[in-house]
């Protein structure tokens, strides 16, 4: 192994892919074989690799100003510009936007200007945030401490007691309901849980409820119809804000600019950007707040003479370039567009993997979709551990395609948003190869419980 401590990664494995290019929807290994990108990057390169005007808008940038910052006073008219782009784009009321460098500092930047805007409003027992279980937010301490996936937290102490995160319910019915339970029955037993869960630690100690509109990292759960209405309702009722995490979701991935759309919520008060904001040619993050809540900030921070919060990168000059290239490429050709009619394509042929022995639940929406492989069929039981979905990401890799296996034994997809019918044709291909012979591998291991 070389010296690198390797990120989100098993660090007694040994094996690894060694990725020497990217054009399109493809990436080649150093031996030069051949892949399509079935997870695009870390679900980020919305417009695939070797794009020639990002690659033309980071060099023009780097020649004019390679670098400067937003402290104190400096500014630069690319971070101005793209600022005032996302304000115009987001359902945020008169949106106020911060800069950061990836997901997971956005989301710290969120719970710090929490706290900052609940201190100006004389609230500062309001700082507790509910988050849900099998949510994914990011790994820094205090993101670490809003996601709510075990294996960011063994080994780590976390979640930590002061960011006072509260769990709820991931709203997952083909896992988590009861047997016999509708799915309306199901909303109302989970909505009931989040306003016990609020009146037990007493809405005044309760500042937000961060959510991923459709979670990604954690196996892609869409929630029922009727969730997100009955969430908002709850929220109002007890004057609870509400927070997108928008960094997987955001820009088109679920067929609309942001997965709020497509699952009806209406106006967030925070919403967090990264990933396909530069289409992951460059690391940059938004963490978005409703303009009021900004204004409240600005006379403590005049008390103390600065507002103490800010990343060397906040509004890095050539990440803003990119990303401002980005946003005007997706709009110019209608990428969101063309995402939701290749997106309907890929989710009705993902879902003809229903009749796949081995797998228990498709899902997704848009470009985002993922397929669920279970023990039993019949009974949707989960395998024990992540092997059998490690044997089908390697036997799709094997076969010529990027993916990845989440949240144990589901198989994530998500594609960049530049593909083609053609493509989804492949990546249904390569998928029903790779999962019959998963399916081999299953049974001549005994692993099907029947
Ligand atoms: C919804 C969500 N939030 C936050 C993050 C963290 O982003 P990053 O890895 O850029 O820190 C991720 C990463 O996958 C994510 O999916």
């Amino acid at each position: 192994m070389d010296t690198i401590i390797y990120p989100t990664t098993n660090l007694a494995q040994t094996q690894t892919l060694t990725i020497e290019r990217g054009d399109g929807a493809y990436v080649y290994d150093n031996k030069g074989n051949k892949y399509l990108e079935g997870l695009a990057g870390l679900w980020c390169t919305a417009l695939g690799y070797n794009h020639s005007e990002l690659i033309e808008a980071t060099k023009e940038q780097m020649s004019k100003l390679s670098y400067s910052h937003l402290f104190g006073g400096k500014t630069h008219q690319v971070a101005i510009d793209l600022a005032d782009k996302l304000s115009a784009m987001v359902p945020v009321d008169n949106a106020k936007v911060f800069f950061g460098n990836s997901g997971s500092d956005a989301n710290d930047s969120q719970i710090k200007m929490l706290r900052y805007y609940f201190n100006a409003m004389g609230k500062p027992e309001k700082y507790k945030i509910i988050a849900r279980e099998r949510s994914y937010h990011g790994v820094t301490v205090a993101a670490a401490s809003l996601t709510g996936l075990p294996v960011n937290h063994a080994h780590f102490d976390l979640p930590f007691d002061a960011i006072g995160v509260l769990r709820t319910d991931a709203p997952h019915y083909f896992r988590n309901a009861r047997p016999n339970e509708s799915e309306t029955g199901f909303v109302d037993r989970i909505i009931n849980n989040l306003e016990q869960l609020i009146l037990r630690e007493g809405a005044n100690t309760i500042a937000a409820f961060i959510v991923e509109p459709i979670t990604g990292a954690s196996g892609v759960i869409v929630p029922p119809a009727q969730y997100y209405s009955k969430v908002q309702a709850l929220l109002s009722k007890y004057d609870i804000l509400l927070w997108a995490d928008e960094v997987i979701t955001g820009f088109g991935r679920t067929g609309k600019a942001f997965g709020c759309e497509t699952v009806g919520i209406h106006q967030p008060d925070m919403m967090t950007l990264a990933k396909q904001l530069s289409s992951g040619y460059m690391p940059i993050s938004a963490s978005v707040i409703r303009g009021d809540m900004y204004e409240a900030m600005i006379e403590p921070s005049s008390k103390v003479g600065v507002f103490g919060h800010g990343y060397t990168y906040s509004g890095h000059p050539v990440a803003c370039a990119v990303a401002l290239k980005t946003l005007e490429i997706f709009e110019r050709d209608n990428v969101f567009a063309h995402a939701e009619k290749v997106g309907a394509y890929m989710q009705k042929r993902l879902s003809e993997f229903n009749e796949h022995p081995l797998v228990g639940e498709v899902r997704g929406s848009g470009m985002l979709g993922a397929i669920e492989l279970v023990a039993n069929k019949n009974t949707g039981l989960a395998f024990s551990d992540g092997v059998v979905g490690h044997f089908a990401m390697n036997a799709c890799q094997q076969n010529g395609m990027i993916t990845r296996a989440v949240a144990g034994s589901s198989l994530a997809f998500c594609p960049p948003l530049i593909v083609t019918q053609a493509h989804i044709d492949e990546m249904i291909e390569i998928t029903a190869k790779s999962l019959d012979q998963t399916l081999d591998f299953v049974t001549k291991n005994g692993l099907l419980a029947v």
